[in-house]
């Protein structure tokens, strides 16, 4: 059985009196939640570890650099993020991607530094609006998995979060067949490049204005093994919905 996951991308939002919300979340999990997430800015990675230890929640990072240590400032290590107790860290999410002119060879790189402090990469992909609209969303993807993934990916060291563009932040939701659609087709891709025993196991996350009065239908998509949540993810009682729906898909 491949592992369903929630997580959540706090972005550049919270404080420490928010880690709050993350004992609030614990108990409004159901009993019988998947695996959960929650990526909180980098200076709260330390104490987010800590809060969570007595819960089941994991941390994970937002990015992190793809050097292992030297003169780059302002950036963030692998090994740093593991150091504070983290497990996952997400790498190439499109903000980074178009605010950071990441590249696919540079989040490629950053998910193998990623996996040499042993977090697990949280690769994310997806077309902007232009790409949907002039019917090449088949094509970027196809180049931002070639590009994006390392040769090593295992089940235990990578997911992969398909986030349209024009659906972050927007309310826009693409239909539940075009969520299939580029799930299913992620997968087909990924079992020919990694076999189908690795590419069967690989969770594949949607994201992109998951809400908790839409989570239940985005979860009954083909492929879908859970979600990748900005906004509704800051508040406990927004996104602990979002599990239970996960749960019960
Ligand atoms: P929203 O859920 O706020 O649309 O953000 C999605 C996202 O970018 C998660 O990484």
């Amino acid at each position: 059985m491949r592992r369903k996951l929630a997580a959540g991308n706090w972005k550049m939002n919270g404080t420490a009196a928010d880690l709050a919300e993350l004992n609030v979340l614990a108990t409004l999990m159901p009993a019988d939640a998947p695996e959960v997430i929650i990526c909180p800015p980098a200076p709260l990675l330390y104490r987010a570890s800590t809060v969570a230890q007595a819960t089941p929640i994991s941390i994970g990072a937002q990015d992190c650099h793809m050097q292992a240590s030297g003169a780059f400032t302002g950036d963030i290590s692998a090994a740093m993020i593991a150091d504070t107790g983290a497990a996952y860290v997400i790498v190439g999410h499109s903000e980074r991607r178009e605010a950071h002119a990441e590249r696919d060879r540079d989040i490629r790189k950053k998910a193998k530094a990623a996996w040499a402090s042993n977090l697990a990469a949280i690769i994310c992909i997806g077309e902007t609006l232009e790409d949907r609209e002039a019917d090449n969303t088949l094509d970027i993807i196809a180049g931002q998995l070639a590009g994006s993934l390392p040769t090593a990916v295992t089940a235990a060291n990578t997911i992969i979060a398909y986030e349209p563009i024009w659906a972050i932040g927007t309310g826009k939701v693409p239909t539940l067949d075009q969520i299939a659609e580029v799930h299913d087709f992620i997968r087909s891709k990924l079992a020919i490049r990694y076999g189908a025993d690795i590419a069967d196991m690989i969770p594949l996350l949607y994201g992109g204005s998951v809400k908790p009065d839409n989570a239940a239908l985005i979860f009954e998509a083909g492929n879908v093994d859970g979600a990748l949540v900005g906004g509704a993810s800051l508040k406990a009682t927004d996104f602990a919905p979002i599990i239970s729906a996960l749960a019960q898909s």
